[in-house]
Protein backbone atom coordinates (compact mmCIF):
# COMPACT_ATOMS: atom_id res chain seq x y z
CA UNK A 1 0.00 0.00 0.00
CA UNK A 2 1.06 3.53 -0.63
CA UNK A 3 2.52 5.31 2.38
CA UNK A 4 2.11 8.77 2.33
CA UNK A 5 4.42 10.92 4.09
CA UNK A 6 4.33 14.39 4.92
CA UNK A 7 6.24 17.80 5.85
CA UNK A 8 4.79 21.67 6.11
CA UNK A 9 7.09 25.04 4.70
CA UNK A 10 5.13 27.50 6.27
CA UNK A 11 1.50 26.97 5.04
CA UNK A 12 2.36 24.61 2.21
CA UNK A 13 1.53 20.75 2.71
CA UNK A 14 4.17 18.57 1.10
CA UNK A 15 3.88 15.00 0.85
CA UNK A 16 4.86 12.53 -0.93
CA UNK A 17 3.98 8.77 -1.19
CA UNK A 18 6.52 6.07 -1.12
CA UNK A 19 6.15 3.10 -3.73
CA UNK A 20 9.81 2.16 -3.34
CA UNK A 21 10.72 5.44 -4.57
CA UNK A 22 10.96 8.75 -3.29
CA UNK A 23 8.98 10.92 -5.28
CA UNK A 24 7.85 14.04 -3.98
CA UNK A 25 4.69 16.19 -4.58
CA UNK A 26 2.97 19.16 -3.53
CA UNK A 27 -0.88 17.94 -2.82
CA UNK A 28 -3.27 19.68 -0.17
CA UNK A 29 -5.39 17.20 1.60
CA UNK A 30 -9.18 16.81 0.32
CA UNK A 31 -11.39 16.83 3.31
CA UNK A 32 -14.79 16.04 4.04
CA UNK A 33 -16.31 16.76 7.23
CA UNK A 34 -19.35 14.96 7.70
CA UNK A 35 -21.65 16.71 11.04
CA UNK A 36 -20.61 19.96 11.00
CA UNK A 37 -21.80 20.66 14.17
CA UNK A 38 -19.85 23.12 16.96
CA UNK A 39 -16.03 20.49 17.28
CA UNK A 40 -16.70 19.62 13.10
CA UNK A 41 -17.20 23.58 12.09
CA UNK A 42 -13.81 24.26 14.31
CA UNK A 43 -11.96 21.79 12.54
CA UNK A 44 -13.66 22.76 9.45
CA UNK A 45 -12.02 26.65 9.71
CA UNK A 46 -8.92 25.66 10.95
CA UNK A 47 -8.19 22.96 7.90
CA UNK A 48 -9.35 25.27 5.66
CA UNK A 49 -7.16 28.35 6.52
CA UNK A 50 -4.12 25.84 6.81
CA UNK A 51 -4.57 25.45 3.20
CA UNK A 52 -6.18 21.95 2.66
CA UNK A 53 -9.67 21.62 0.27
CA UNK A 54 -12.06 21.75 2.77
CA UNK A 55 -16.02 20.74 2.22
CA UNK A 56 -19.15 19.54 4.66
CA UNK A 57 -21.42 16.71 4.80
CA UNK A 58 -24.83 17.89 6.94
CA UNK A 59 -28.02 16.50 7.26
CA UNK A 60 -28.94 20.16 6.31
CA UNK A 61 -29.21 19.41 2.30
CA UNK A 62 -27.64 22.78 0.94
CA UNK A 63 -25.18 23.60 -1.30
CA UNK A 64 -22.90 25.61 0.62
CA UNK A 65 -22.27 27.01 4.21
CA UNK A 66 -21.21 29.98 5.44
CA UNK A 67 -19.14 29.39 8.77
CA UNK A 68 -16.82 31.80 10.74
CA UNK A 69 -14.20 31.21 13.40
CA UNK A 70 -14.75 33.98 16.44
CA UNK A 71 -14.30 37.16 14.48
CA UNK A 72 -12.37 35.74 11.26
CA UNK A 73 -13.06 36.53 8.06
CA UNK A 74 -16.64 33.59 6.98
CA UNK A 75 -15.10 30.82 4.70
CA UNK A 76 -17.58 29.76 2.17
CA UNK A 77 -17.75 25.54 2.32
CA UNK A 78 -19.97 23.31 -0.17
CA UNK A 79 -22.02 20.70 1.01
CA UNK A 80 -23.48 17.87 0.40
CA UNK A 81 -21.44 17.57 -2.74
CA UNK A 82 -20.89 13.82 -3.63
CA UNK A 83 -18.23 14.20 -5.85
CA UNK A 84 -16.43 15.59 -2.98
CA UNK A 85 -17.25 13.06 -1.04
CA UNK A 86 -15.92 10.33 -3.84
CA UNK A 87 -12.65 12.00 -4.34
CA UNK A 88 -12.03 13.15 -0.30
CA UNK A 89 -8.79 11.33 0.74
CA UNK A 90 -10.24 12.30 4.48
CA UNK A 91 -13.27 12.11 5.76
CA UNK A 92 -13.41 13.54 9.00
CA UNK A 93 -16.46 12.10 11.32
CA UNK A 94 -17.43 14.37 13.50
CA UNK A 95 -21.20 13.56 14.54
CA UNK A 96 -22.35 12.07 18.33
CA UNK A 97 -21.69 8.40 18.23
CA UNK A 98 -25.59 7.75 18.11
CA UNK A 99 -26.14 8.94 14.80
CA UNK A 100 -22.19 7.72 13.30
CA UNK A 101 -23.33 4.37 11.47
CA UNK A 102 -27.03 5.63 10.04
CA UNK A 103 -24.86 8.87 8.65
CA UNK A 104 -22.16 6.45 7.05
CA UNK A 105 -24.33 3.21 5.85
CA UNK A 106 -26.47 6.28 3.80
CA UNK A 107 -23.30 7.62 2.14
CA UNK A 108 -21.15 4.43 1.90
CA UNK A 109 -21.78 3.61 -1.76
CA UNK A 110 -19.91 7.39 -2.25
CA UNK A 111 -16.97 6.54 -0.11
CA UNK A 112 -14.12 5.54 -2.08
CA UNK A 113 -12.08 2.82 -0.60
CA UNK A 114 -8.44 4.48 -0.04
CA UNK A 115 -10.09 6.95 1.91
CA UNK A 116 -9.35 7.55 5.11
CA UNK A 117 -12.12 7.70 8.00
CA UNK A 118 -11.03 9.16 10.88
CA UNK A 119 -13.48 8.90 13.89
CA UNK A 120 -13.93 11.60 16.40
CA UNK A 121 -16.51 11.11 19.01
CA UNK A 122 -17.39 10.92 22.86
CA UNK A 123 -17.73 6.78 23.32
CA UNK A 124 -16.59 3.61 21.99
CA UNK A 125 -18.46 0.65 19.72
CA UNK A 126 -18.85 2.65 16.78
CA UNK A 127 -15.76 1.63 15.11
CA UNK A 128 -16.35 -2.17 14.95
CA UNK A 129 -19.52 -1.28 13.01
CA UNK A 130 -18.37 0.80 10.57
CA UNK A 131 -14.96 -1.73 10.30
CA UNK A 132 -17.27 -3.77 9.28
CA UNK A 133 -19.20 -1.77 6.59
CA UNK A 134 -16.03 -0.11 5.12
CA UNK A 135 -13.35 -2.82 5.48
CA UNK A 136 -10.78 -1.60 2.83
CA UNK A 137 -11.12 1.86 4.12
CA UNK A 138 -8.05 2.99 6.34
CA UNK A 139 -10.03 3.68 9.87
CA UNK A 140 -8.56 5.72 12.57
CA UNK A 141 -9.96 7.22 15.78
CA UNK A 142 -9.87 10.03 17.66
CA UNK A 143 -10.46 12.16 20.96
CA UNK A 144 -10.20 15.69 21.27
CA UNK A 145 -10.69 18.08 24.17
CA UNK A 146 -10.56 21.01 22.42
CA UNK A 147 -14.30 23.12 23.21
CA UNK A 148 -16.39 24.63 20.42
CA UNK A 149 -19.41 26.55 21.16
CA UNK A 150 -21.85 27.46 17.99
CA UNK A 151 -23.62 30.72 19.32
CA UNK A 152 -25.44 30.77 15.66
CA UNK A 153 -25.31 28.55 12.57
CA UNK A 154 -23.07 30.87 10.73
CA UNK A 155 -20.56 30.87 13.52
CA UNK A 156 -18.21 28.71 15.72
CA UNK A 157 -16.19 29.87 18.70
CA UNK A 158 -13.15 28.17 20.35
CA UNK A 159 -14.16 28.04 23.98
CA UNK A 160 -11.16 25.90 25.76
CA UNK A 161 -8.18 25.09 23.81
CA UNK A 162 -7.16 20.78 24.62
CA UNK A 163 -5.28 18.36 22.78
CA UNK A 164 -6.26 15.71 20.23
CA UNK A 165 -5.51 12.19 20.17
CA UNK A 166 -4.89 10.01 17.17
CA UNK A 167 -4.86 6.74 16.40
CA UNK A 168 -5.07 3.28 13.82
CA UNK A 169 -8.19 0.99 14.10
CA UNK A 170 -7.43 -1.38 11.50
CA UNK A 171 -4.16 -1.98 9.68
CA UNK A 172 -4.67 0.71 6.82
CA UNK A 173 -5.56 3.28 9.49
CA UNK A 174 -2.29 1.98 11.92
CA UNK A 175 -0.36 3.59 8.49
CA UNK A 176 -1.94 7.07 8.76
CA UNK A 177 0.50 8.15 11.61
CA UNK A 178 1.02 11.24 8.87
CA UNK A 179 -2.18 13.02 9.90
CA UNK A 180 -0.49 14.02 13.21
CA UNK A 181 0.82 17.08 11.39
CA UNK A 182 -1.57 17.72 9.26
CA UNK A 183 -4.07 18.01 12.42
CA UNK A 184 -1.14 19.64 14.34
CA UNK A 185 -0.54 22.35 12.03
CA UNK A 186 -4.21 23.08 11.59
CA UNK A 187 -5.07 23.16 15.09
CA UNK A 188 -2.51 22.42 18.03
CA UNK A 189 -2.02 19.81 19.72
CA UNK A 190 -2.03 16.68 18.11
CA UNK A 191 -0.71 13.23 19.16
CA UNK A 192 -0.17 10.33 17.62
CA UNK A 193 -0.88 6.46 18.98
CA UNK A 194 0.36 3.72 18.16
CA UNK A 195 -2.28 2.24 20.99
CA UNK A 196 -4.99 4.34 21.10
CA UNK A 197 -7.13 2.14 22.71
CA UNK A 198 -5.28 3.46 26.03
CA UNK A 199 -6.36 7.02 25.44
CA UNK A 200 -9.75 6.17 24.08
CA UNK A 201 -10.78 3.95 27.34
CA UNK A 202 -9.19 6.31 29.63
CA UNK A 203 -11.47 8.83 27.91
CA UNK A 204 -14.70 6.72 27.96
CA UNK A 205 -13.84 6.46 31.56
CA UNK A 206 -14.01 9.99 32.87
CA UNK A 207 -17.46 10.16 30.77
CA UNK A 208 -19.04 7.16 32.06
CA UNK A 209 -18.77 8.91 35.84
CA UNK A 210 -19.52 12.62 34.93
CA UNK A 211 -21.55 12.62 32.29
CA UNK A 212 -24.65 10.70 33.71
CA UNK A 213 -23.97 12.12 37.31
CA UNK A 214 -24.27 15.25 35.89
CA UNK A 215 -27.08 14.56 33.45
CA UNK A 216 -29.41 12.53 35.90
CA UNK A 217 -28.67 15.47 38.51
CA UNK A 218 -28.56 18.52 35.94
CA UNK A 219 -25.56 19.93 37.40
CA UNK A 220 -22.30 21.59 36.48
CA UNK A 221 -19.22 19.45 36.28
CA UNK A 222 -17.48 21.20 39.22
CA UNK A 223 -21.05 20.09 41.27
CA UNK A 224 -18.96 16.63 41.29
CA UNK A 225 -16.12 17.74 43.50
CA UNK A 226 -18.73 18.04 46.45
CA UNK A 227 -18.82 15.88 49.40
CA UNK A 228 -22.12 14.16 48.71
CA UNK A 229 -20.79 12.64 44.88
CA UNK A 230 -17.26 11.03 46.49
CA UNK A 231 -18.89 7.76 47.71
CA UNK A 232 -20.81 6.97 44.16
CA UNK A 233 -17.46 8.60 42.26
CA UNK A 234 -15.15 5.88 44.32
CA UNK A 235 -17.86 2.88 43.43
CA UNK A 236 -17.76 3.52 40.05
CA UNK A 237 -14.00 3.87 39.79
CA UNK A 238 -13.98 0.59 41.09
CA UNK A 239 -16.39 -0.96 38.36
CA UNK A 240 -14.41 0.79 35.71
CA UNK A 241 -10.93 -0.19 36.51
CA UNK A 242 -11.89 -3.54 36.98
CA UNK A 243 -13.07 -3.32 33.37
CA UNK A 244 -10.38 -1.62 31.67
CA UNK A 245 -7.63 -4.21 33.88
CA UNK A 246 -9.47 -7.37 31.93
CA UNK A 247 -9.45 -5.05 28.48
CA UNK A 248 -5.09 -4.98 29.18
CA UNK A 249 -5.85 -1.00 29.87
CA UNK A 250 -1.98 0.58 31.89
CA UNK A 251 -4.35 2.05 34.45
CA UNK A 252 -4.64 2.50 38.40
CA UNK A 253 -7.32 3.21 40.62
CA UNK A 254 -5.23 6.19 41.50
CA UNK A 255 -4.36 7.44 38.68
CA UNK A 256 -8.25 7.01 37.12
CA UNK A 257 -9.21 9.26 40.56
CA UNK A 258 -6.62 11.95 39.53
CA UNK A 259 -7.59 11.98 35.93
CA UNK A 260 -11.32 12.08 36.56
CA UNK A 261 -11.06 15.13 39.38
CA UNK A 262 -8.28 17.34 36.97
CA UNK A 263 -11.30 16.80 34.60
CA UNK A 264 -14.30 17.95 37.08
CA UNK A 265 -11.83 20.96 37.83
CA UNK A 266 -10.99 21.37 34.58
CA UNK A 267 -14.12 21.87 32.86
CA UNK A 268 -16.09 22.98 36.51
CA UNK A 269 -17.43 25.64 34.65
CA UNK A 270 -19.03 23.92 31.99
CA UNK A 271 -22.58 21.47 31.25
CA UNK A 272 -21.70 18.08 29.91
CA UNK A 273 -22.42 16.77 26.53
CA UNK A 274 -24.82 14.65 28.26
CA UNK A 275 -26.15 16.90 30.64
CA UNK A 276 -27.00 19.23 27.22
CA UNK A 277 -28.89 16.71 25.67
CA UNK A 278 -30.81 15.51 28.56
CA UNK A 279 -31.51 18.87 29.07
CA UNK A 280 -32.97 19.36 25.27
CA UNK A 281 -34.63 16.03 25.63
CA UNK A 282 -32.26 14.63 22.75
CA UNK A 283 -31.37 10.79 22.52
CA UNK A 284 -28.00 11.21 24.20
CA UNK A 285 -24.85 8.92 24.07
CA UNK A 286 -25.57 6.24 26.84
CA UNK A 287 -25.24 3.42 24.74
CA UNK A 288 -21.78 4.32 23.73
CA UNK A 289 -20.44 5.20 26.71
CA UNK A 290 -21.95 3.31 30.01
CA UNK A 291 -23.75 0.96 27.35
CA UNK A 292 -20.24 -0.14 26.20
CA UNK A 293 -18.15 -0.39 29.53
CA UNK A 294 -21.75 -2.79 30.47
CA UNK A 295 -20.69 -4.64 27.52
CA UNK A 296 -17.52 -5.22 28.03
CA UNK A 297 -18.06 -6.03 31.83
CA UNK A 298 -20.53 -8.12 30.81
CA UNK A 299 -17.83 -10.01 27.94
CA UNK A 300 -15.46 -10.60 31.18
CA UNK A 301 -18.27 -11.61 33.71
CA UNK A 302 -17.67 -8.59 35.98
CA UNK A 303 -20.71 -6.90 37.66
CA UNK A 304 -20.59 -2.92 37.62
CA UNK A 305 -24.39 -2.52 39.20
CA UNK A 306 -23.54 1.28 40.08
CA UNK A 307 -23.13 1.71 36.25
CA UNK A 308 -25.98 -0.27 35.46
CA UNK A 309 -28.02 1.62 37.69
CA UNK A 310 -26.84 5.34 35.84
CA UNK A 311 -27.24 3.59 32.39
CA UNK A 312 -30.75 2.65 33.56
CA UNK A 313 -32.06 6.19 34.79
CA UNK A 314 -30.56 7.39 31.44
CA UNK A 315 -32.63 5.38 29.45
CA UNK A 316 -35.89 5.81 31.81
CA UNK A 317 -35.36 10.02 31.20
CA UNK A 318 -35.01 9.60 27.81
CA UNK A 319 -38.01 7.70 27.58
CA UNK A 320 -39.97 9.84 29.63
CA UNK A 321 -38.91 12.14 26.78
CA UNK A 322 -40.42 9.86 24.15
O1 LIG B 1 -18.80 14.91 27.27
C1 LIG B 1 -18.31 15.91 27.78
O2 LIG B 1 -18.96 16.90 28.13
C2 LIG B 1 -16.80 15.96 27.98
O3 LIG B 1 -16.24 14.85 27.33
C3 LIG B 1 -16.33 16.01 29.44
C4 LIG B 1 -14.91 15.59 29.53
C5 LIG B 1 -17.18 15.17 30.33
C6 LIG B 1 -16.32 17.44 29.93
O4 LIG B 1 -17.55 18.05 29.98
Amino acid sequence: MARLRAIFIGNTFISSYSLGKFAPIIIQMKIVILGPGAIGSLWACCLSRAGHSVSLWSQHQCDSIYLQQEHLPAIQFTSNNKDKLASADLLLVTLKAPNVMPAIKEIALNIAQQTIVVLMHNGMGTAEAINTLLPNNPLVIATTTHGAFRPKPSQVLHTGKGYTELGGYNDGGKRCDFLQPVFEHALPKTSWHCDIFTPIWHKLAINCIINPLTAIDQVKNGELSSAKYQEVITLLIDEINQVLKAEDIDVTHENLTTKVHQVIEATSDNYSSMHQDIFHKRPSEIDFITGYLLQRAKAHNISAPVNQTLFQKIKQIEQDHD
